[in-house]
Parts: structure tokens; C-alpha cells; sequence
């Protein structure tokens, strides 16, 4: 039997005419429209697909965007110095800075220097901080949108047994915290995980986020596991594809996100969310 398809794009869609209509609230009520800066430094194409991606949701949701972009060798200088702009302009209630960055940067410090009460990623130390006690104040936007489409396709959380391959600051420690916090018992394997089929195939949710195109294939897997699938790559023919081998993986798990239409349109939707949410804590 076939998995049950978890649709990430159209309930992505759903969550974003929400947005929409908050943000319209927004304005109306206490003339404020909810804008995000995204800053990007460099050539790499797939980021900025992704920034392109992440304006374009803002201007459809009716949200302001502004872009900041510099070339690869730009000193991190001047990419501090905007930041300190954006954190002083009451207008902007979003910062996010495009990841990878160049060589010579010091990504956290990078990370640093944004206003947490503007940090709509999650990554400011303070914000990693308040999820880790179990009071988030931006969940990342990637395991927010895994966690939405859970909670979407009603897959029982408490007592699971959720495993994570990926130990990420972007998607696989946060998305520990949050499975932790409603009662599963949490594994997170990496690239030193002694056996990682043991582990694997006794997860009930299964995610992963590792990078590597099609690794996690339908042996690997546990029948009627859920499989949730974070991975952005492209195979030799340059096609999508996620770290899970959808076609064997879906002949034996119970419910599997798609790449693409899966997490990646979710990610998204949850930036929406947490600028949302941070230009209405603006007006409070
Ligand atoms: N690069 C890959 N994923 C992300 C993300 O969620 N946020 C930022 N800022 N950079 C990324």
C-alpha cells in the first residue's frame, strides 16, 4: 500500500491566506504592515532561489520586503553595519540573513548582531535559549513547518519515537526540541552514528535532514512510519530531489512529504508567520 501523501504545498497555501488576512487586519487596525529584510551576500544560486522564494511570499501575503543583497567578497563589516540599520528601523519587523555565508564571515556573530525581537529565523542565542526551556519565542521556520504538517496529518506525537537524521542549528537540533516538547522520545543520528539503520527503523516519525539525495530508502524504514522529509537536492539530471528515496520509502511508510511541495513550501509559510507575529508584538 501506498503512504498518504502529506501536501505541504497546499497547506502552505492555506496557512499563507491566513497570513494574509491577519496582516490586512494589521493594517487596518493599527496601520502597520508586517515587513521583513532579507540580506543575502554572494553568488550561490540555490540561496537565491530561496530569498527570490521568500520576497515574493511577502508580497503575496500582502507583507513589506525589503532586499539587501552584496557580492561574496564584501567585508562582514558592512553586512554588520546594515544590520545595525535594519535593527533601528521601527518599520522593519523581520531580519533574516541568507545562510551559507561567505568564507570570511563569522556566522554566528553574524547572527548575533540581529535584534532578537527581529530574529524571525530563531537562530539569535537568545531566541535557541527560549526554545531550549521549552518558551520559544521564534521557532525556526523549517522544523515549525514539519511540526505543522504533523499536527496537519494528526500524527500521534506523545510517546513517539521520532528520529532525526541531521544535527543542524537550522532544522535538526530545533526540531529535537520541538518534538521533545510534545512527549516524544527523541534520537538525533549524524554522520558518526554507529548503526543508523537500528536507529531508523524503529522510528515512528522519521526525519531527515542531512543533505545527501536519496539516502534514506524504503529498507531503512519502519512499515507505517511517518517520513518526513527535510532535503533539498538535485540529482545528476538536475532534478529535485529530497534525502529520502520517495519511491521505495513510499511502498512501506504510513504517511511521506514530498520533495518538491513537501517541508520546502512550509518553511515559508512559517517565515510569514514569525514576521507576522513579530510586527504584531511591535504594536503591543
Ligand atoms: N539557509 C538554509 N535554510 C535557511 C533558513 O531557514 N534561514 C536562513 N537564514 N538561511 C537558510
Amino acid at each position: 500500500m501506498s503512504a498518504h501523501i502529506i501536501d505541504g504545498k497546499a497547506l502552505a497555501q492555506t496557512v499563507r491566506a491566513e497570513l494574509a488576512d491577519k496582516a490586512a487586519a494589521l493594517k487596518a487596525t493599527q496601520g502597520i504592515a508586517p515587513c521583513l529584510a532579507v540580506i543575502l551576500v554572494g553568488e550561490d544560486p540555490a540561496s537565491a532561489v530561496y530569498v527570490k522564494n521568500k520576497v515574493m511570499a511577502c508580497e503575496q501575503a500582502g507583507f513589506r520586503s525589503l532586499k539587501a543583497t552584496y557580492p561574496a567578497n564584501v567585508e562582514p563589516a558592512v553586512v554588520l553595519g546594515k544590520i545595525a540599520e535594519l535593527n533601528a528601523d521601527p518599520s522593519v519587523h523581520g531580519i533574516l540573513v541568507q545562510l551559507p555565508l561567505p568564507q570570511q564571515f563569522d556566522s554566528d556573530a553574524v547572527l548575533e548582531a540581529i535584534d532578537p525581537a527581529k530574529d524571525v529565523d530563531g537562530f539569535h542565542a537568545e531566541n535557541v535559549g527560549a526554545l531550549m526551556q521549552g518558551k520559544p519565542r521564534f521557532i525556526p521556520c523549517t522544523p515549525h513547518g514539519v511540526m505543522k504538517m504533523l499536527e496537519s496529518a494528526k500524527v500521534p506525537l506523545k510517546g513517539a519515537e521520532a528520529v532525526i537524521v541531521g544535527r543542524s542549528n537550522i532544522v535538526g537540533k530545533p526540531m529535537a526540541m520541538l518534538l521533545l516538547a510534545q512527549s516524544c522520545t527523541v534520537t538525533v543520528c549524524h554522520s558518526r552514528t554507529r548503526d543508523l539503520a537500528f536507529h531508523t527503523r524503529r522510528a515512528d516519525i522519521l526525519v531527515a535532514a542531512v543533505g545527501q539525495a536519496k539516502m534514506i530508502t524504503g529498507d531503512l524504514i519502519k512499515r507505517g512510519a511517518t517520513v518526513i522529509d527535510v532535503g533539498i537536492n538535485r540529482t545528476a539530471d538536475g532534478k529535485l530531489c529530497g534525502d529520502v528515496d520517495f519511491e521505495s520509502a513510499q511502498e512501506i511508510a504510513g504517511a511521506i512529504t514530498p520533495v518538491p511541495g513537501g517541508v520546502g513550501p512550509m518553511t515559508i509559510a512559517m517565515l510569514l508567520a514569525n514576521t507576522l507575529e513579530a510586527a504584531q508584538r511591535s504594536a503591543r
